[in-house]
């Protein structure tokens, strides 16, 4: 099984506008609601390819938006334990100026979860995990919980053989990566940052590659937008590169990256083949507006993704 963590969902709101008028009144051409949160987008892949049996969510939903998100969860068939809450969950706006071919994200904060949530949440995960079990810690944290819960996560979830995989940013992620995850699946900055690195801008893949070989952490992916991916799992050091294509949104793709990545390592333990999967699934997510998993575009593009083993960890 593999256990998603969103502790921070949304309702993600896309707003289709032919111009925007800052002062004035603008009117919507079209409009559409999603389930949204970091841990929701690593379930795409599940749930296009029909595989939700495969995963189990874990989340807090709370005020009249977390009643629809409950019920969106419902309609895509995703099972999980929800801890509800007395705060209201968030939306998240994407405003997309068509003539423009512009979006513009608003992220709201999203509620406060109190020490008693917090402690019922981990009661039902720990109660759903089992050894051999892959547990994603994805996204930021909420209001209220320490800067410590995604570290103190992953040392109980490892110590009881559960391998964790970690996907967020600043100090969560810090604390996180000291308990050693299973896989740190970040993006360049985000690296570099947990790294305490100055980015050196014209030499950046090259930079991040000898930093990745030097890091102490077991395996670890950074994604580079549209440069690849440099990878370190198993003591290889891998890197990906990309064709150009012409984005119209990248929101999302490094969750896509992700649950690809993992869905096809738990079939396969095939590195070369998840990183492929990731790539193509994450690439052709940047033609479409909306996070969408487009394995048609996916195929069309695998021909011209390259991996190769560039070398050892140190
Ligand atoms: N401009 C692009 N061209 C081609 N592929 C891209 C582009 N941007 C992103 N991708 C694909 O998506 C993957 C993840 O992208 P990125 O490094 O931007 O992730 P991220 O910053 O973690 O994203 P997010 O957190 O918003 O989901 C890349 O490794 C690549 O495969
Ligand atoms: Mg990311």
């Amino acid at each position: 099984m593999i256990h998603i963590l969103c502790a921070n969902p949304a309702l993600d709101r896309t707003i289709y506008v032919q111009a925007f008028y800052p002062n004035g009144v603008t009117r919507s051409s079209a409009s559409h609601e999603g389930l949204g949160g970091k841990g929701f987008n690593v379930a795409l892949p599940f749930i296009v390819t029909n595989e939700q049996k495969t995963i189990h969510m874990h989340t807090f939903f709370g005020g009249p938006v977390g009643e629809q998100l409950a019920q969106m969860m419902k309609n895509a068939q995703l099972a999980g334990e929800t801890t509800f809450i007395e705060g209201d969950n968030r939306y998240c706006t994407i405003l997309v100026n068509e003539s423009k071919q512009e979006a513009a994200l608003i992220n709201e904060q999203g509620p406060s979860i109190t020490e008693k949530e917090q402690q019922q949440f981990l009661q039902s995960l720990f109660c759903s995990l089992k050894a051999g079990d892959h547990l994603v810690l994805s996204g930021s944290l909420p209001k209220g919980t320490p800067l410590t819960f995604y570290r103190d996560i992953i040392a109980q979830a490892e110590s009881r053989g559960v391998q964790t995989i970690l996907d967020s940013s600043g100090d969560a992620l810090a604390y996180g990566a000291e308990a050693k995850p299973w896989l740190i699946k970040i993006n360049g900055e985000e690296f570099l940052d947990l790294m305490g690195v100055k980015e050196e801008a014209a030499n950046r893949q090259q930079q991040i590659e000898e930093s990745l070989k030097n890091s102490p952490y077991p395996n670890c992916i950074v994604t580079l937008g549209g440069e690849g991916t440099v990878a370190k799992i198993n003591g290889d050091i891998w890197r990906v590169t990309l064709p150009t294509i012409n984005v119209t949104n990248a929101t999302a793709s490094g969750d896509i990256f992700l649950g690809t990545f993992i869905r096809e390592w738990r079939k396969t333990n095939d590195v070369k083949a998840a990183l492929l999967a990731g790539s193509a699934l994450s690439l052709a997510n940047c033609l479409h507006w909306l996070p969408t998993i487009d394995f048609a575009q996916a195929e069309q593009y695998q021909q011209k993704i390259h991996i190769e083993r560039v070398g050892s960890a140190v």
